[in-house]
């Protein structure tokens, strides 16, 4: 949404038609709510606006037959190490000799996922932040093999798609992901323990911190499984790290499937 937004030709690629017409459709919606402050007296403005951005939106469900048009691949799948170098090495195969890969990826090592493909120079991490349309941040990784000229191709991209860009060695959960994680986790155990309701941790950050949302909130919204995903990662990588302990509550809500707010439950219930 932001590529296209800012004039750039997007292809979105997904696994079936379905989900795509799902993901167009929460575009739509989403460029209507950022449509409605931009051009907030401007309406035929915002109108063009949102049908110049849907032109440059494309949609697949073969990245095979996509790749060879694009100049950067940004990969943005399930957060699995093995399901990610597989894609990346049959995109490899077929992307152009110029085409640079990035990994939105919040946890694994773009090291790692580089080693898959043949170009570990033109490989680097785009990490962008939920909702992307409104948070300016992007993390830009560069790995011992990336290049200058990859690391300077990906600060520039993500200025022109409007966002800041900051950088961050090949470390686990670069920046933001490093700090949030284990307090989310913290709070997640500050709850176990019963020491506070988790209604009330939330307000706490809110108003004793300024944070927009509570810990709580942020982990619904974020999603269980993806936390889930990150904590398992990092406690297989630093098994003594206290900061990176696994969580029985987390893990129990994931196995029920209450992933948060796109299951309508996770810790509160939004049905
Ligand atoms: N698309 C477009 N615009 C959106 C949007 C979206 N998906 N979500 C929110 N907005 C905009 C709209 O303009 C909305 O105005 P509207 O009411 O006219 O539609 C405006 O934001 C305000 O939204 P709300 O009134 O719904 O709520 P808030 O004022 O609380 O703002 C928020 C929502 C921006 C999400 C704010 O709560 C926030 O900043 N939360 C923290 C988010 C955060 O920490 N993100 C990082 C997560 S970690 C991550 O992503 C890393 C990953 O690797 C795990």
């Amino acid at each position: 949404q932001v590529a296209a937004a800012s004039g750039h030709t997007v292809v979105l690629v997904d696994q079936s038609d379905e989900i795509l017409k799902k993901s167009t459709k929460g575009i739509e919606e989403s460029l209507k709510r950022v449509t409605k402050k931009k051009f907030a007296d401007k309406p035929e403005a915002g109108a063009e606006f949102i049908e110049k951005t849907l032109k440059n939106l494309t949609t697949s469900t073969d990245a095979v037959a996509v790749v060879h048009s694009t100049d950067l691949v940004i990969e943005a799948i399930v957060e699995n190490q093995e399901v990610k170098n597989e894609l990346f090495k049959r995109l490899d195969k077929f992307a152009p000799e110029h085409t640079i890969f990035a990994s939105n990826t919040s946890s694994l090592q773009i090291t790692q996922l580089a080693n898959s493909t043949t170009r570990q120079d033109r490989f680097g991490g785009l990490h962008f932040f939920n909702p992307v349309p409104m948070m300016k941040l992007v993390e830009v990784i560069k790995t011992p093999m990336t290049s200058q000229k990859t690391f300077e191709s990906l600060m520039d991209f993500s200025k022109a798609v409007g966002k800041s860009p900051v950088s961050c060695k090949d470390t686990p959960g670069f920046i933001v992901n490093r700090l949030l994680v284990p307090y989310m986790l913290e709070a997640v155990r500050l709850f176990e323990r019963g020491d506070a309701s988790k209604e009330d941790i939330d307000v706490a950050m809110k108003l004793g911190a300024g944070y927009p949302m509570g810990p709580f909130e942020l982990l619904d919204y974020v999603g269980l499984d993806t936390c889930k995903y990150i904590i398992d990662g990092w406690h297989k990588l630093e098994p003594n790290n206290p900061l990176f302990a696994p969580s029985p509550l987390l893990n129990k809500l994931v196995e029920e499937k209450k992933l948060g707010k796109k299951t309508g439950e996770g810790f509160y219930n939004y049905k």
